[in-house]
């Protein structure tokens, strides 16, 4: 008798371009992840085997997920097509429970991560003062990090960089007229500030980041459960 909703049969696909847009969004910021290698550097621990390349692999995994969940709905919403609703629906409510999930992990894992974090960090101060390659990228990062952010060694300061100070301390250099924020070490005027806060703080902004994507994201999923599920129903209802 009611028939299929214009107005939820659009707002549908409306929803579903969203998704698909938001799917090509995650997949585009994956890969420019992947591709911008010397920030990852800094957390690559030489010899724990750690992989960064994962959590992006994850990242264009959902991507690609959100991408083909954005087609059904569409093309589901369009052909009023029972069985691409029902696909759809199924898809976006596993996300949605796997999402949760891992809100939850991460939540009462938190210590431990900043823990891990800490830890490698500090392990890796004795990387600055080695000449092997893995040693060299490492350096690399972390020069453009202290160019960027006005500070100098990781832990302790320049003293960090141990031999290597003398081929590595340009990016040290203060440049403003010396002040409280410089320090005199052997011979050159460099940033007092080691460079462990700061990336720490880099990285809990991203974290900020990436929990209110997850939350918009949640909000636009549960909107697209209850749609695409009217839509199933009025069209079986015809
Ligand atoms: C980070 O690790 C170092 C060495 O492992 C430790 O001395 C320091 O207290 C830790 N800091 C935090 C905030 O956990």
């Amino acid at each position: 008798m009611a028939g299929v909703s214009g107005c939820i049969k659009y707002s549908m696909f409306i929803f579903n371009f969203l998704f698909w847009l938001c799917g090509i969004l995650i997949l585009a910021v994956a890969i420019w992840i992947r591709v911008s290698k010397d920030d990852q550097q800094i957390f690559t621990n030489g010899d724990s085997g750690v992989n960064p390349y994962v959590a992006v692999n994850i990242l264009i995994a959902v991507g690609a997920t959100i991408m083909i969940l954005g087609f059904l709905g569409c093309c589901g919403a369009v052909k009023e097509s029972r069985c691409m609703l029902l696909l759809f629906f199924i898809g976006l409510l596993l996300i949605l429970i796997v999402q949760v999930a891992a809100g939850i992990l991460g939540a009462s894992f938190k210590s431990e991560f900043e823990q891990i974090m800490n830890t490698t960090l500090h392990e890796n101060v004795e990387l600055l003062s080695k000449t092997d390659d893995n040693a060299k990228s490492f350096q690399k990062a972390l020069s453009k990090f202290q160019d960027e952010f006005k500070c100098c060694g990781l832990v302790n300061g320049a003293a960090d960089w141990g031999n290597n100070f003398q081929y590595n301390y340009e990016t040290c250099e203060c440049s403003n007229t010396p002040d409280s924020s410089c320090v005199v070490y052997e011979g050159k005027t460099v940033y007092k500030q080691p460079c462990i806060s700061l990336i720490k703080d880099l990285v809990k902004k991203h974290i900020i980041i990436i929990i209110g994507i997850a939350f918009g994201l949640a909000a636009i999923e549960i909107l697209g459960l209850v749609f695409s599920m009217v839509l199933f129903c009025q069209i079986g209802n015809k």
